[in-house]
């Protein structure tokens, strides 16, 4: 996958610009997963620290290397400001699968920045990278998050009980999944 490539791809949507992430985004990063509501169902805590921000950015560079996640910058093109990200991980090359998870700046919900990010990248991952599935698992209660893998054609698929800890609760999970036949195009961008 990828074969070469130091970085990602740039993935562009009719607003956004989904790119590698640098260190000039780290305060854009910290400012994202600082967030309560943003973490709420995420499977970690909220940052404290900046350093902690500092170190995703590491990881994703060093799992990128790996090519064990693609993780973008969901940046808008007006002023390529990081208002949130978009990963497959799990890259399964056998199988032709990946997971599917994306974050958005709390400030910038409800915009519809989730729909058109994660909607590219379920593009790339079908056409690019020639997956056959996706799949995601959601805390039954991110009702807004539900709502994006619906409006892209996700089924429903099972329902694990208790699969999460987090902040001290046990969260359940419910399991999307979208097939590369099943998958509806978005109209030309
Ligand atoms: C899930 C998430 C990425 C959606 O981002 P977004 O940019 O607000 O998404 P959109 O604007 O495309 O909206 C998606 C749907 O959620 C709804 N929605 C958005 N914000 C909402 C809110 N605060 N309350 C209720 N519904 C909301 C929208 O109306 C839309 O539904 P529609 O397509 O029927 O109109 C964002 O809420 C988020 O970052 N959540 C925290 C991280 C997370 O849980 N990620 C998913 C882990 S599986």
């Amino acid at each position: 996958m990828l074969i070469g490539s130091t970085t990602l791809p740039t993935l562009e949507t009719s607003r956004l610009r989904l790119r590698w992430l640098t260190e000039a985004d780290i305060p854009a990063l910290y400012e994202l997963f600082s967030h309560p509501e943003v973490t709420r169902y995420w499977s970690w805590a909220a940052y404290t620290e900046r350093a902690q921000a500092e170190k995703l950015l590491r990881n994703i560079h060093r799992l990128f290397a790996e090519r064990s996640l693609f993780n973008w910058g969901i940046a808008r093109r007006e002023d390529d400001r990081v208002v949130g990200t978009c990963t497959l991980s799990d890259l399964n090359a056998q199988n032709q699968r990946a997971s599917l998870g994306y974050a958005v700046n709390r400030a910038h919900w409800g915009q519809g920045y989730g729909r058109e990010a994660v909607s590219r990248v379920v593009e790339f991952g079908f056409t690019s990278l020639e997956l056959h599935r996706l799949e995601a698992d959601v805390d039954p209660r991110n009702t807004s998050s539900i709502q994006v893998l619906a409006r892209l054609g996700f089924k429903r698929e099972g329902y694990q009980r208790e699969r999460y800890l987090l902040n001290g609760e046990r969260q359940d999970a419910v399991l999307y999944g979208l097939l590369r036949p099943e998958w509806q195009p978005a109209p030309a961008r």
